[in-house]
């Protein structure tokens, strides 16, 4: 049996929820998760998507790395969601130099 822990992560939302954030700033939200072994930054989007709160948009794809769709800022720096392991603390927002479509989704 494994202990659960619970890990706090800030995610960064638009305005609104709907819509393109066309120049508007957003905020970030602290949330809580159930923190698993080996968890990505992915993971922490889909258990927040699946339990906690359904708006959440971010893109998700391959999982595997390859189609570098899922590029967030992680902790300051751009980061592939479903290769970069999850912490505690760690701060989640659109990737650096794209335009915000709509919380973690960027045009590519
Ligand atoms: S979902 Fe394709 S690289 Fe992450």
């Amino acid at each position: 049996m494994t202990e659960k822990s619970v890990i706090q992560v800030r995610v960064y939302r638009s305005p609104g929820g709907e819509g393109e954030d066309a120049g508007r700033v957003g905020a970030y939200r602290e949330y809580e998760v159930e923190y698993r072994d080996r968890m990505t930054v992915m993971n922490v989007c889909d258990y927040i998507h699946e339990i906690v709160d359904r708006s959440l948009a971010y893109y998700k794809s391959c999982r595997i790395g390859k189609c570098t769709g899922c590029v967030m800022e992680v902790d300051g720096k751009n980061r592939l969601a479903c290769t970069t392991l999850a912490r505690a603390g760690m701060k989640i927002g659109p990737a650096r130099g794209y335009q915000v479509i709509r919380d973690l989704m960027v045009d590519l």
